[in-house]
């Protein structure tokens, strides 16, 4: 698991009608940014492209919850959930994130897309404390 540091605590608040997208190949690497997705994060487009998937990961997202993901990606379903992501100074932002593979038509390769909303306080604070439970290897009774 990649850990990306620092981590501050504070939540960027962002405006509502925010579409965070970002494209990777099958493996994961990123090959598509939004201007959204720059402005939220604070990694700039050049430093997102070609980067690993988890570039936004934040330590305190368990590792079931992706686990989840790939899994679906592998079976070519669609995938959703509420993500905790690290900006690049270590604030964090809430994601209700789609996740979802096309298959390309020139290569045949899978594409990976992800279009992230954000969630109400109330999707979040019910996240929050499912991860807190898993990362503290209890069952979470919501998920
Ligand atoms: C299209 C797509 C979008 C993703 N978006 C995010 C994201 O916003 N935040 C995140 O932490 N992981 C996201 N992931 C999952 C990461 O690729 C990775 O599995 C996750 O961050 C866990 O990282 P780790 O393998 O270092 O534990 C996405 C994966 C795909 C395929």
């Amino acid at each position: 698991m990649r850990i990306n540091e620092p981590v501050t605590q504070n939540e960027l608040e962002y405006d509502q009608h925010a579409r965070i997208v970002s494209t990777t190949t099958s493996k994961g690497v990123i090959t598509y940014v939004n201007k959204d997705f720059v402005e939220i994060s604070g990694f700039t487009e050049e430093e997102a492209l070609g980067q690993a998937r988890n570039i936004v990961r934040h330590p305190d997202m368990p590792q079931a919850a992706f686990q989840s993901l790939w899994d679906a990606m592998a079976d070519q379903k669609p995938w959703m959930d509420i993500i905790k992501n690290r900006c690049k100074n270590g604030d964090h932002y809430w994601v209700d994130a789609f996740v979802m593979a096309n298959a390309d038509e020139t290569d045949g390769e899978a594409h990976l897309q992800s279009v992230r909303f954000k969630p109400s306080r109330d999707q979040i604070s019910r996240a929050t404390h499912a991860y807190k439970l898993i990362n503290e290897g209890k069952q979470p009774y919501h998920l």
